[in-house]
């Protein structure tokens, strides 16, 4: 049983120095395309983000999206955070443009930036520059989309 259990440590270990052994400049280890980055990581928060302030029409009137609870801000808070790092994980090897990646990292890092810029919306509880983030947040995706992602909305 524990000779089952070394055995199997050792095994890991060296599946370990393999993967190191084949040379990879970086410790990522990718999980999924730019698509699935896109659809699972990316787009979802900045829905969060966009869903959290301005004002929708509702059959019972206007009602304001800005959150009323610490809970409701820090599920904001969360998704910028979501957003903040994705700037960074668009620059993983494996997600860059095989060519012409200088606009690409111009954009990332951006949309790192405009996180972070609504990030301190959400520490000061402030609904108006939350709004404001969120257009230049959704400028930023539009940016990228319409250099890289022709015919991506
Ligand atoms: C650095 C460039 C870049 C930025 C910034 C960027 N995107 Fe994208 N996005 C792309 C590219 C390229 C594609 C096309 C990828 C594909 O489907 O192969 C794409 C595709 C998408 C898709 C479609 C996925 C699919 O193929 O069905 C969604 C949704 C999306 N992006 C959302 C966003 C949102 C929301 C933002 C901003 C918060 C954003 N993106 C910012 C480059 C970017």
């Amino acid at each position: 049983m524990a000779g089952r259990i070394v055995g199997g440590f050792a095994a890991a270990l060296l599946l370990v120095s393999c993967t190191q052994d084949a040379g990879d400049e970086l410790p990522v280890q990718p999980v999924g395309d730019l698509h699935d980055t896109m659809t699972w990581v990316l787009d979802p928060a900045a829905d969060v983000i966009w869903g959290s302030t301005g004002w929708i029409i509702t059959a019972q009137g206007a009602q304001d999206l800005t959150p009323t609870t610490e809970e409701g801000w820090d599920k904001v808070r969360h998704s910028a955070w979501v957003v903040a790092e994705s700037g960074n994980l668009l620059l993983m090897p494996h997600l860059l443009p095989e060519s012409d990646a200088e606009a690409w990292v111009e954009f990332a890092r951006g949309m790192t930036r405009v996180a972070q810029q609504a990030l301190a919306a959400v520490d000061a509880q402030d609904s108006d520059a939350l709004f404001e983030t969120g257009g230049n947040l959704y400028n930023v995706c539009l940016a990228c989309h319409q250099v890289y992602a022709r015919g991506e909305e």
